[in-house]
């Protein structure tokens, strides 16, 4: 995600905008930039680091006054955080500027196709291709809205943006596809901005630009066309949220905010690599034969993290067929891991920056192994120093307790495991066929989960003032399990603990007494009656069993549960992708009825960037 905000009236501009920058760092905050249209010249001025570094080259904007103008605070997708690579992009020849939020999945073929016609770059992200793309249409019509229509129409993925030209000095753009633009009318200007949170201390008057309408901005109003450039009437909205609820998009918690982005997060990071159904991972720039030759795939990294790179072990050795290994990396440095030049150790981090996941990929290379690395963090730290680095691209996440960066970071796994397969012949094309349709499906089948948190909410009225609850599950089942315990006992100071559940019975099971909390995590169906005779046996010791299981495993636990959640079913590949949300939400309310913080936990930080 990126925060974009924009100005048009009475007032000089780049206060307002450096003011709303700031409400919308938490969208993302890798560098940032402003521009100014003023006596028809175009003025830029951007920077990597955050707005505040912005704030102070421009002096607070006396460096820069214009009325009329656009910000832009980044969250690196394509191309690192450099000043370069700031937002706003000015075309070649000049004339014009954008802001974008979003992922151009077509841009390297809009950037083969304009440089054939002659346009240079001097960035490597997508936006520069945009503003190109929208110059190349304007100097065919001499217009620039329908420039602006042209340019969206050529254009595949998701897009805000907030355009600027040189020859239009008094009025600001904005066009839309996916990513959301918001509209402020004010008093003597008119705003523009990614969300409320930039723009509602200057109006409370707003209208949400829909897709494919393009908004002209001026001192005088607000106009709206559809892509046909036929005006069309807008009904603006009265919002009533405090400044700290804009910021979280009018949930009380970033935490909940950041579950329910989940199924848009989990669609950005795989849809760019799925292609007529085809899992397309070439700008890795891994070779077949390498592929072909690993031997051992050790999965690297801490909490959360590591918890993705357990359920991953499961399916690189059932689908992949290759002997894989997941260990916590504060481990795995100490270890002394058998490392040759066919192992490949993947590390995961959203951060990019975790002490002990640096040290353990340093350590396999040291070691002789390739180092690939998934992570949230365009830039980092891991990102540089690995090999090869695959991006989720679930926006900044502030929530301590790692929610979207899970999911997009099991999507990712999910992705390599089918491209691994697929190159070494060890998956049947109708099973790659099966799980991409099913991959397709998911963020809907996501969406549908979170949209029953009341069930959630009401389970954990129930159990809340438990102190200890266990997680129990078998296969993929125990690495959600695992994270299922972690989310629990950071937000809400529950103990907590994961079992394997066939452990149980090897001394855990002493624990159980009457009214524990026993969470049965129960999607994998093909261990299905192992998971209830281990329900049965915990039930049989006074326990209480939340089960958590797939439609068609309800009726097979119902019996040893006192309470079942349910999630759709789909390819065994992707269950944690669909049973971590309720594990989420339970833990997320737990925390909410025991008064806990829930964003910032004690003791926790969001990097830990020390040993
Ligand atoms: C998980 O909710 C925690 N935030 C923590 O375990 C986290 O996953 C771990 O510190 C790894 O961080 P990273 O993904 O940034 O490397």
């Amino acid at each position: 995600m990126c925060g974009i905000v924009g100005y048009a009236g009475r007032e000089e501009s780049v206060p307002i905008l450096l003011d709303g920058l700031y409400k919308l760092e938490y969208r993302g905050y890798d560098s940032a930039g402003v521009a100014v249209c003023r006596d028809g010249k175009l003025r830029l001025a951007k920077t990597k680091g955050y707005v505040r570094e912005l704030d102070r080259i421009v002096d607070g904007g006396r460096l820069m006054p214009g009325s009329v103008g656009l910000g832009h605070t980044r969250w690196a997708t394509h191309g690192r955080p450099t000043d370069s690579n700031a937002h706003p992009h000015i075309s070649h020849g000049g004339k014009i500027a954008v802001v974008h939020n979003g992922i151009i999945e077509n841009y390297a073929k809009l950037r083969e196709y304009l440089t054939g016609k002659g346009f240079e770059f001097n960035s490597e992200t997508d936006t520069e291709v945009a503003v190109n793309l929208i110059q190349h249409y304007y100097n065919k019509t001499g217009e620039i809205l329908r420039a602006v229509a042209s340019a969206a129409r050529r254009m595949e993925g998701s897009y805000a943006l907030g355009i600027l030209c040189e020859d239009c000095p008094d009025m600001l753009i904005a066009t839309r596809r996916e990513s959301p633009l918001v509209l402020g009318a004010g008093d003597g200007g008119n705003y523009l901005a990614s969300d409320v949170a930039a723009l509602i201390k200057y109006t409370r008057d707003v209208y949400n630009l829909e897709d494919g309408e393009i908004a002209v901005l001026s001192e005088s109003g607000v106009k709206v066309y559809n892509g046909d450039l036929e005006e069309t009437a807008i009904t603006l909205e009265r919002v009533d949220w405090n400044i700290s609820a804009a910021e979280k998009g009018g949930y009380e918690h970033f935490m909940i905010k950041e579950i329910m982005e989940q199924p848009e997060a989990f669609r950005k990071t795989v849809s760019p690599r799925v292609a007529e159904g085809r899992v397309t991972l070439d700008e890795l720039g891994v070779s077949d034969e390498y592929i072909r030759n690993v031997s051992k795939i050790y999965i690297v990294g801490c909490g959360t993290a590591h918890y993705v790179g357990v359920a991953a072990k499961y399916n690189f050795e059932k689908y992949a067929k290759i002997p894989a290994e997941a260990i916590v990396a504060s481990e795995f440095r100490y270890s002394g891991p058998i490392i040759d030049e066919r192992t490949l150790v993947i590390c995961v981090s959203q951060s990019g920056a975790t002490a002990d996941t640096i040290a353990a990929m340093r350590e396999a290379k040291r070691r002789g192994a390739r180092v690939l690395s998934i992570v949230n963090v365009v830039g980092s730290v891991i990102a540089r120093e690995s090999d090869w680095a695959l991006y989720t691209w679930a926006g900044p996440e502030i929530c301590v307790a790692s929610t979207k960066a899970y999911s997009t970071q099991l999507a990712v796994t999910y992705l390599l495991t089918l491209y691994f397969a697929d190159k070494r012949g060890a998956i049947s094309p109708e099973e790659y066929e099966s799980v991409v349709r099913e991959i397709s499906l998911l963020p809907g089948k996501l969406a549908r989960v979170l949209k029953d948190k009341e069930t959630v909410q009401y389970l954990a009225s129930i159990y809340f003032n438990n102190e200890d609850v266990f997680f129990i599950g078998r296969n993929i089942d125990y690495a959600l399990s695992l994270e299922g315990s972690l989310k629990l006992k950071e937000i809400s100071y529950i103990h907590s603990d994961a079992y394997a559940a066939g452990e149980l019975k090897h001394g855990a099971i002493a624990l159980v007494s009457d009214g524990t909390l026993v969470v049965t995590v129960a999607t994998y169906g093909a261990l299905l009656e192992k998971i209830v005779s281990n329900a049965e046996e915990v039930r049989s010791r006074g326990a209480r069993v939340l089960s958590v299981t797939t439609q068609s495993g309800a009726g097979r636990v119902e019996h040893v549960s006192d309470s079942v959640i349910t999630v759709p079913d789909t390819h065994d590949m992707l269950l944690p992708s669909l049973g971590v949300l309720p594990l989420q939400m339970f833990a997320y309310y737990m925390a909410l009825m025991r008064g806990c913080p829930i964003d910032k936990p004690r003791n926790l930080a969001k990097s830990v960037t020390v040993e």
